[in-house]
């Protein structure tokens, strides 16, 4: 790019956060100009019945992509970079479900893409991860990567709401869209941990590595039973090394007060970083909004503008390992009778799977048991849980949540 000279942006998509990216540069083109020498401004804009896509990009060095989706994105995103325009993105779907061919072509066209909206919104993980933990081995990257799913929850514990009542209500407030299937079944934070764990592991990682479990089973009682254990309930991504492979998964989990992601409430997302050489790192803030999802896109526009970055590569591959280790919180509603605990022990001795905690409680007739499980292989106490649903005493179907135990410090 030649000095003094504008940079000319393609704007593919002009909704929420085109709009808001559009206005925002408007307001600091000047800003960008005098830190970089080089001011940015739109060269044209591309939305359903207006605009042409190759005239776009013939008069641009940079297209933003916010059209969301893969089809056209896809397309439209691999001819810029072949005809060596550098691409930013917000589109997590995209980057998850394409990464492989897509940072192919940015290598070959020598190219940057750049994508920091698109996990967890303003929250600079991808830079962090990417560039100021370049070299770090990573050994875990885990947090709330859904703002949606976080404020239901958050709202459920702090109101009473029922899982409905709050899903409502973040309609209303704009935090979840009209149809929510894909943030409240968790394929939404699948998508972004599959992004975040190719990032940390320099692995290929697509959406069907990912496990995910979403919250539209979480019943008030639940989250009412946590509340006295001092637990919080929050949608989890974990992406992990364990024995040579790695696990990703998206999962409802119960964490003690103490952890630093137990306080993220509302539609924040927050994300950790773990390595030997860091112990951790947190990062949390608004994971979504026109505003600022654009600081982060006009944010990495800007270090296109200001020089060269690494181009992603994988460097290894790492085999998805399924089973992984995790401790469950149970709870059970049984008949009130004697010899129901010892059948129940009996069970989760069988299949190796030791207890932390039972609290009993009386219901008329029947009982509810809360059970706390100690860490162990997941197939274990999934192989225990189906065969205590086969039960005669057991009068609904079991509930089962995973639980982060330990206390940070
Ligand atoms: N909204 C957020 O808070 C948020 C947060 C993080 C990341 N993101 C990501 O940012 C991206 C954009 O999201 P958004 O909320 O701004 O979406 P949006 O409001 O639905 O806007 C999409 C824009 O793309 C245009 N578009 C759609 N299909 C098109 C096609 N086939 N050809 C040309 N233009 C097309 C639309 O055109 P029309 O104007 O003609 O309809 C619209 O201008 C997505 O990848 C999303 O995942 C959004």
């Amino acid at each position: 790019m030649s000095v003094d000279e504008p940079v000319r942006i393609g704007l593919l998509g002009r909704g929420t956060v085109g709009a808001a990216f559009a206005d925002l540069l408007d307001e600091r083109a000047d800003e960008i100009g005098a830190a970089t020498g080089r001011r940015p401004e739109i060269a044209g804009v591309l939305r359903r019945a207006d605009g042409d896509f190759d005239e776009i990009v013939e008069s641009s060095e940079i297209v933003v992509e916010l059209i969301g989706g893969t089809d056209p994105a896809r397309d439209y995103v691999l001819r810029a970079m072949r005809a060596g325009r550098h691409v930013v993105s917000a589109n997590k779907q995209l980057i998850a479900q394409h990464g492989d061919e897509l940072f192919d072509a940015a290598r070959e066209a020598g190219v940057q893409l750049r994508f920091e909206a698109a996990v967890a919104g303003v929250v600079p993980v991808i830079r962090v991860i990417q560039e100021s933990l370049a070299a770090t081995e990573i050994t875990k990257v885990f947090g709330i990567v859904n703002g949606t799913t976080n404020y239901i929850l958050t709202e459920m514990a702090s109101t009473g709401a029922t899982y409905a009542e709050a899903l409502g209500r973040a309609q209303e407030l704009g935090y979840a869209e009209a149809d929510p299937t894909e943030d409240v079944n968790g394929a939404d934070a699948a998508a972004k941990m599959a992004i975040l764990a190719r990032l940390a592991f320099h692995t290929p990682v697509g959406l069907d590595d990912v496990s995910y479990e979403g919250i539209e089973e979480i019943s008030p009682d639940d989250i009412a039973y946590a509340k006295e254990l001092g637990l919080s309930l929050k949608l989890l991504g974990v992406a992990e090394r364990v024995d040579g492979g790695i696990t990703v998964r998206v999962f409802p989990c119960f964490l003690y007060r103490g952890h630093p992601l137990a306080p993220v409430e509302g539609p924040f997302n927050a994300v950790m970083v773990e390595a030997p050489t860091i112990t951790e790192i947190t990062m949390s803030g608004p994971g979504a909004g026109g505003p600022e999802t654009a600081t982060a896109v006009l944010g990495d526009v800007v270090s296109v503008i200001s020089g060269e970055a690494p181009v992603h590569a994988t460097r290894r591959q790492l085999p998805v390992v399924r089973d992984a280790s995790s401790s469950y919180y149970l709870h059970l509603e049984v008949a009130d009778r004697p010899g129901v605990l010892a059948q129940i022990a009996d069970v989760l001795g069988r299949n190796e799977v030791s207890v932390r905690s039972v609290v009993q409680r009386g219901l008329g007739e029947d009982a509810r048991l809360v059970m706390v499980m100690h860490e162990g292989p997941e197939t274990r106490f999934r192989s225990a849980l189906e065969e205590i649903a086969t039960l005669d005493f057991v009068r609904a179907t079991p509930r089962a949540i995973r639980v982060i135990e330990e206390e940070f410090v």
